[in-house]
């Protein structure tokens, strides 16, 4: 059985009073959250805050990108030695606001990803088509290279214990989620994918849904038998929101 994961992603949004009251608004109710795993993934400059205020909680936490070089002359990039020294568990790779605004290709995708890894991290790799892409058939296509990118560079082994987060572009952030249906297709194939390389390894991936889940749908995804929690963005930033998530995941576990 794979254990459920919630993880938030806070993207670039509050403050750092806003981080403390959310980070301490989702744990006072931990102690009624046993089954599902649950994160935070935050801004950087907050993950001080993170390692202070969780680390003797059972909630996890990490950043929402990681550079996929090990030090030196990267302005502004923020390593995966760096994230571990503030205890992070996960870091985002290959987020499509990454993807789109960050120009980042697959191959940088795949090499972040395997930056964090190396380094103990526990990447969450982000996939997903845009609403051109699902309405001209191309949904699989478009995974498949995400996929594929990372297997080229990893191999199987890669995705070993692995998180990977369907996300569809259109329905991020814009209030219009994936049906059940329309989510757990997508899983299927990725885990079959997967699957093809080591059956072994699929079963143990955790594939996460993303866009637009909040407490009205995320039960109809979770139960879905290839969905296995969320990477929540805009429930995330509200601690009822995102506690209401955590407790419809932890329902169906
Ligand atoms: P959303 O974002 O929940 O606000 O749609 C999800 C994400 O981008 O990870």
């Amino acid at each position: 059985m794979r254990q459920p994961l919630v993880a938030g992603n806070w993207k670039m949004n509050g403050s750092k009073a806003d981080a403390a009251a959310l980070i301490n608004g989702i744990n006072a109710e931990m102690n009624k959250i046993t089954k599902t795993e649950v994160a935070v993934c935050v801004p950087f400059p907050y993950l001080y805050l993170a390692e202070q205020l969780l680390a003797d909680t059972s909630i996890r936490y990490g950043a929402q990108d990681v550079s996929r070089e090990d030090s030196g002359a990267f302005t502004g990039q923020v390593s995966a030695a760096m994230l571990l020294d503030f205890g992070c568990h996960y870091a985002i790779v290959g987020h499509s606001e990454r993807r789109m605004f960050n120009a980042e290709s697959d191959v940088i995708v795949a090499r972040k990803f395997m930056q964090a890894k190396k380094l103990g991290l526990t990447p969450i790799f982000c996939v997903g088509e845009s609403l051109e892409e699902r309405e001209g058939g191309q949904t699989e296509t478009v995974v498949a290279r995400q996929l594929d990118a990372l297997l080229e560079l990893g191999g199987i082994d890669a995705l070993a214990n692995g998180v990977i987060a369907y996300e569809p572009v259109w329905a991020i952030g814009t209030g219009v989620t994936a049906t059940p249906e329309q989510a757990q297709e997508v899983h299927a194939f990725l885990r079959h994918r997967v699957a093809a390389n080591s059956a072994e390894v699929a079963t143990g991936l955790r594939i996460l849904y993303g866009g637009s889940m909040k407490p009205s749908n995320a039960q109809e995804l979770i139960r879905q038998p290839d969905i296995d929690g969320g990477l929540i963005g805009g429930a995330a930033l509200k601690a009822s929101d995102f506690l209401a998530i955590c407790h419809a995941s932890e329902a169906l576990a």
